[in-house]
């Protein structure tokens, strides 16, 4: 499938979110939106008032990742109000099926994260579930953080487990211009990316140049 650039609010400036989500609106295909819950994850964001306030601002898909607890009290909010995708965290979800059903049956893609250090193999039998399978390239909780290469080969194993199934292959953490071919080469095909986009002088530029390179 084609080469998705999503690039992560979490590291633009929160209180321009409405310029920030439209200096990328021309090159970007999603807008990937970090919530955290400080259970989850040892840091918080932001939660469903600003994604609905974004709606409303952008015509760019937001593709909201919940770092979140008990995922299945909120996935279905995030579809309802209007997300594309909602992605919640395998380590946090005690009923993923259900609530990834509910995902899908309130009209948005439902997505599964997966930890660095979890496993994908015991997923397999959930892809029928899942329209994007999310492989975390670095702990989850903070953007900024270095890529972890230890990943690399889950992302081989992942892309040959999703097969022809047509279930979006996407990495988070730590992508940039120096690492984006790597998950490329490795079969990802959604690429979120934070500091490399709201880092760079020239954000929507910054996109261009991830496109590029994950489709050399
Ligand atoms: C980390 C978040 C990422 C983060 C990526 O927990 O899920 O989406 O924003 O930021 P960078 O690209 O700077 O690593
Ligand atoms: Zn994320």
């Amino acid at each position: 499938m084609a080469v998705q650039i999503s690039p992560s609010i979490l590291s633009a400036d929160f209180a321009r979110l409405a310029d920030e989500a439209a200096a990328v609106a021309g090159a970007a295909d999603w807008l990937h939106v970090d919530v955290m819950d400080n259970h989850f994850v040892p840091n918080l964001t932001l939660g469903l008032p600003i994604v609905e306030a974004l709606l409303k601002a952008t015509s760019l898909p937001l593709d909201c990742h919940l770092m979140i607890e008990q995922p299945e009290r909120w996935a279905p909010q995030y579809a309802e109000a209007g997300a594309e995708s909602v992605t919640i965290h395998a380590e946090a979800a005690r009923a993923p099926v259900r609530t990834l059903r509910a995902i899908r049956s309130a009209g948005a893609r439902a997505g599964l994260a997966l930890n660095p250090a979890t496993g994908v193999e015991p997923y397999e039998d959930l892809l029928p579930e899942i329209d994007m399978l999310l492989l975390m390239t670095v702990e989850p909780g903070f953007g900024g953080q270095r890529f972890l290469d230890i990943v690399l080969p889950k992302i081989r194993r992942a892309r040959r487990l999703i097969g022809d199934r047509g279930v979006w292959l996407q990495v988070d953490g730590g992508v940039s211009a120096e690492t984006i071919e790597r998950c490329a080469e490795a079969g990802a095909d959604v690429f979120v990316a934070g500091n490399a986009v709201y880092g760079a002088d020239d954000p929507a530029q910054a996109v261009q140049n991830l496109r590029a390179q994950a489709e050399r």
